[in-house]
């Protein structure tokens, strides 16, 4: 082996990993490749978006040798949770962040609300980000390591037709503090609540004028008059990973001033 070969072999060794839950596509991915360029090993999860899971981890690999992994697990599922949750450290010896992105995002009606939804909601939002934290808490106080949860700015200002998912993120944000509280001194948990990023499926049909006019109007309540980039969101997930040294339970908002009015 090469002295560059050599060195290369150690830094790979001494990389420091960040696990990130629903990182396939969209904004989860975006946070993957903000770690990956800074020198991060990446374990991605994802579900459903296999072809985007092995893409993202392809792209990274090519980037750098064996630097990213992904895990499939459906967090509905408590014990595949769990027995994902459980294969974390093993596959390159340590985690130092856990980002916990993972969502599922849907109106639902009171009234009409069945268990099997609250479940769904609550699983994939609030309940699997805990556990997975309590199974990586001890990894993570060793590696005097950081959790940063996306939350959302409805977990302040709940959003209309929306009570269960915005119930959850709400709990998500509790458990930024209580989990702060618990994990310290060793490890920071923060939150960071993404604002308008990505317009929603509802919203997707940019040739329909009824989907224009309500963009306007989301818009029009945007004091930055934009909607953020995915790129505004794995900035701040990445400073409370690794610069915040002296932040814990603090969760902010990314949203253009959007709560402000
Ligand atoms: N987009 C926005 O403008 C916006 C606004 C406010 C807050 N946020 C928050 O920011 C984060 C990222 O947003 P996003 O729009 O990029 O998220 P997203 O695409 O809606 O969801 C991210 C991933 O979550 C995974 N997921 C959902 N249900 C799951 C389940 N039961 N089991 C396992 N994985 C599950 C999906 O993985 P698979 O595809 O692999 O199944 C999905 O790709 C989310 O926490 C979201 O609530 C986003």
């Amino acid at each position: 082996m090469g002295a560059d070969a050599f060195k290369r072999y150690g830094e790979l060794k001494l990389s420091k990993v960040v696990f990130i839950t629903g990182a396939a596509k969209r904004i989860g991915a975006t946070i993957a490749r903000t770690f990956h360029r800074q020198g991060f090993k990446v374990i991605i999860h994802y579900n459903r978006s296999t072809t985007q899971a092995r893409a993202l981890v392809d792209e990274l690999n090519s980037n750098k040798a064996d630097s990213a992994a992904a895990l499939r697990a459906d967090l509905t599922d408590r014990d595949a949770t769990m027995d994902m949750a459980k294969k974390v450290v093993g596959i390159y010896g340590r985690v130092d962040v856990l980002v916990n992105n993972a969502s599922s995002f849907y109106p639902t009606k009171i009234g009409e609300i069945e268990q099997q939804t609250w479940d769904d909601l609550i699983d994939s939002n609030l309940r699997s980000a805990f556990f997975i934290s309590q199974q990586l808490a001890g990894e993570l106080k060793s590696r005097q390591g950081a959790i940063v949860n996306i939350v959302d700015t409805h977990s302040d200002r709940p959003l209309q037709g929306f009570p269960t998912y915005s119930i959850a993120k709400a709990g998500l944000k509790a458990m930024t503090k209580s989990l702060a509280i618990e994990l310290a001194p060793q490890v920071r948990v923060n939150g960071v609540s993404p604002g308008a990023i990505l317009w929603p499926p509802s919203l997707e049909n940019d040739q329909d004028p009824d989907v224009l006019e309500r963009r306007k109007d989301t818009l029009a309540r945007i004091p930055l008059a934009r909607l953020g980039r995915k790129e505004d969101i794995a900035e701040a997930v990445f400073y409370f990973a690794t610069e915040a040294k002296y932040i814990t339970g603090y969760t902010l908002k990314v949203d253009g001033g959007r709560s402000l009015i």
